[in-house]
């Protein structure tokens, strides 16, 4: 090779080196697009003198701008919580209103009417202030007014005792109408106390419920009886 085409072919490398120099840095991922950049270029000292156009010591690329808006939106902002004002407050659960429950309502039957009978207190175990001991004979009778607000059926629950041997037969009226008869039954001695229930129906207003010692021995000794009023 002689040596003008030697040096043609040593400046002609030099200027491919440069354009590769240039590619790789404009093709740097980093620099946005749209801007402008400077490649640093082969210095003279480094090129062949002969060829006539000296690259530059620099050039500069203008980036394309890019017709697309390559920004990555934020994300929008999360919709404000609304403020914990009443109106976005949850209500309160509200209890559904209801009757009232009714209560069971003691009647003593030292406090009711009493028909050949006497209030005693002898023996343990009564509630309120004694007990109602019937006349050992029959017909005795302790008799209860009860007040109802409404009308229905209900229990009327009786407090007892009887230590004889023999259960002691009762009838048992609501406002003169015979609802039992029931044989209140012989228990473990004067203070073992025992109920006995009856279902009755109550009238609105005042009611007489009465308990009868039919036998020839008169009625076991009753304490109370409890009933549950009907609700209004
Ligand atoms: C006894 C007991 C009385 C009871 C009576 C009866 O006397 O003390 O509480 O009433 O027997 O058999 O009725
Ligand atoms: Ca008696």
């Amino acid at each position: 090779m002689n040596r003008r085409l030697k040096r043609t072919a040593i400046g002609a490398s030099a200027l491919v080196v440069a354009v590769l120099v240039t590619t790789l840095v404009v093709s740097q991922p980093d620099e946005p697009l749209g801007a402008k950049i400077t490649v640093p270029q082969a210095q003279d000292s480094d090129v062949d003198p002969d060829i006539r156009t000296p690259p530059p010591t620099s050039v500069s690329v203008i980036l394309p701008s890019s017709p697309i808006d390559t920004t990555i939106a934020a994300p929008p902002p999360p919709p404000r919580t609304p403020p914990a004002t009443s109106a976005h407050r949850q209500p309160p659960v509200q209890s559904q209103p209801t009757s009232p429950r009714p209560a069971p309502v003691d009647f003593q039957a030292e406090e009711a009417r009493i028909h050949k009978g006497s209030v005693q207190s002898n023996h343990s175990g009564f509630t309120g202030s004694g007990f109602v001991d019937y006349f050992n004979e029959p017909g005795g009778f302790v008799e209860w007014t009860v007040t109802a607000t409404a009308t229905g059926g209900t229990d009327a629950v009786f407090r007892f005792a009887n230590g004889s041997n023999a259960p002691r037969p009762m009838a048992i009226t609501v406002n003169g109408i015979l609802v039992s008869s029931a044989a209140f039954p012989v228990t473990n001695g004067w203070s073992d106390w025992r109920t006995l229930t009856v279902h009755i129906s109550l009238l609105t207003g005042t009611n007489r419920i009465r308990a009868i010692g039919t036998g020839e021995n008169g009625g076991a000794n009753l304490d109370k009886v409890t009933v549950v009023l009907p609700p209004s």
